[in-house]
């Protein structure tokens, strides 16, 4: 997937700072809180700090996992969880991004967690994002944006969405859910959890206007959610190299 000019680090000092952003992100974590827990490398951090925390500090939340990856990883960890459905309102989601704007604008679904990931966050009362300095953007683009389309038509949802898109529209292709993990890899279509596939769109850095593109790809008939994430993040916790910044939006929920 092609990101636009990343910092030359090594993978070593890339996990550093994704461990700094995800636990410094828990200072938002209080005992009583029902949490939205994202998914992905950075925010794994947190969930990890979040189970620390439970066990050492007798922390007491209640989880919302927003894929079965997370979900697993919460368990073991002794996290209470809840399905959205049980828990209703949500007082914060921690998630990471594959980047974001200085509108707080992201785009997300990297790994493939987008729908569930969307539908918790719009649930919450307040959206923290967890990353590494590399996912800052001045215009979003540079990740090929992620839709989640159903697997019956999304040969057409494609041919669609090239007419929309300026680069190519790829089929995702790679690991299948755990459970099908015996499978051979590459030949297959990543699944998501929702038993759908991802088609990665390469915009290139030219989404200016997130909210209007958001609209138009869903319009698309057989679209089930796209990764532009418009008016959700109400702050960034982001590691850099020197220092973890934590940046709230102007007028968002946790001004
Ligand atoms: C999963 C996501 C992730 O939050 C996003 O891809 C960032 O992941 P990472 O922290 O591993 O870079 O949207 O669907």
């Amino acid at each position: 997937m092609m990101r636009g000019a990343p910092p030359a680090r090594n993978v070593d000092e890339v996990e550093a700072l994704k461990r700094e952003a995800g636990i410094a992100a828990c200072s938002f974590v209080s005992s009583g809180m029902r949490l939205g827990l994202g998914t992905g490398s950075t925010v794994r951090y947190t969930i990890l700090e979040i189970g620390r925390r439970i066990a050492e500090e007798a922390l007491e939340v209640i989880g919302v996992p927003t894929s079965e990856a997370t979900r697993h990883l919460a368990e073991g960890l002794g996290i209470p969880l809840l399905s959205l459905e049980e828990a209703g309102e949500l007082d914060l989601t921690i998630d990471g991004a594959d980047e974001f704007d200085p509108d707080f604008q992201l785009i997300k679904g990297g790994g493939g967690a987008l729908t569930r990931e969307k539908r918790v966050a719009a649930s919450s009362r307040a959206m923290v994002v967890v990353a590494d300095d590399s996912k800052q953007v001045p215009v979003l683009g540079g990740f090929d944006l992620p839709l989640e389309v159903g697997t019956d038509d999304w040969e057409r949802v494609r041919d669609e969405l090239d007419t929309i898109c300026p680069g190519p529209v790829s089929l995702r292709r790679g690991i299948y859910r755990l459970e099908d993990m015996k499978l051979p890899l590459e030949p297959y279509p990543y699944l998501t959890d929702n038993g759908g596939y991802i088609l990665d769109c390469e915009f290139g850095p030219t989404i200016f206007e997130p909210d209007q593109l958001e609209q138009l790809i869903l319009s698309v008939e057989g679209v089930v959610e796209v990764g532009l994430f418009v008016g959700m993040c109400d702050a960034v916790v982001m590691a850099t190299p020197s220092e973890v910044l934590t940046m709230v939006k102007q007028g968002g929920r946790l001004d």
